[in-house]
């Protein structure tokens, strides 16, 4: 299934790596659960997820970069997702990088996700040398906003903006933008 090589990292209790197929199946219960599902358009089912790994795949051998699985290294369990992607639709701030997570609400609550997104941030910053890593969400999703926060990501609210493949009235229309420099976060960031 991994056509490329995703080059894996490792931070104090988890493992970033490229998709295997037993993924899918813990991947597809997370997707189809409504608390993951509660800021995003809607649940997904197993094709819909399945479709999902298989665009997460296309977008490593394509671009060199994307989404990781994240794996527990005590237990070797999948708890998630997370990764750089670049959004597919046009607004005031891309092109740009975006960094994403989706994880099973039972590994929520752990400081997982902030521990996966700080190694990919990293890898943003110093394999790839990007200049900046935006992340987005709309103003409810308390839990991600946290994680953006923690990674030491600003929101200027005048960045805020209505994400334009959803329509007008749509409850989830409204996103704020968090950003995150490159001379900001190697200014905070402990070298290796
Ligand atoms: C967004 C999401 C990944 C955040 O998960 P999370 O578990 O809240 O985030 P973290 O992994 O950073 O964990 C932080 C929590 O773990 C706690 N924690 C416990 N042990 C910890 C440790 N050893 N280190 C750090 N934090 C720890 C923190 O105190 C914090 O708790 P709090 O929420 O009570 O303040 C998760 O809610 C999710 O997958 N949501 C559904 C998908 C989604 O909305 N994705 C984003 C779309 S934009």
């Amino acid at each position: 299934m991994n056509a490329v090589a995703v080059p894996e990292l490792h931070t104090e209790r988890l493992l970033l790596r490229g998709w295997r197929g037993e993924d899918r199946a813990p991947f597809a219960r997370l997707n189809a659960d409504p608390r993951v599902a509660e800021f995003l358009s809607a649940p997904l089912d197993r094709p819909e997820s399945d479709a999902f790994v298989d665009r997460i795949v296309r977008h490593w051998a394509d671009d060199g970069f994307g989404i990781w699985a994240v794996e527990r290294t005590e237990d070797r369990s999948f708890l998630g997702f997370t990764g750089l992607s670049a959004p597919a639709f046009e607004a005031r701030f891309t092109p740009a990088i975006e960094v994403g997570w989706r994880f099973a609400p039972d590994a929520w609550g752990h400081g997982y996700a902030s521990e996966a997104a700080r190694a990919a941030v990293r890898f943003g910053f110093e394999a790839l040398e990007l200049d900046e890593i935006v992340s987005f969400t709309v103003p409810a999703n308390s839990r991600s906003r946290a994680v953006m926060e923690r990674l030491g990501m600003i929101r200027e609210p005048a960045d805020d903006f209505d994400h334009p493949n959803l329509p007008e009235g749509h409850p989830i229309r409204r996103h704020v933008l968090y950003r995150l420099d490159r001379s900001a976060w190697l200014a905070t960031s402990p070298s290796t």
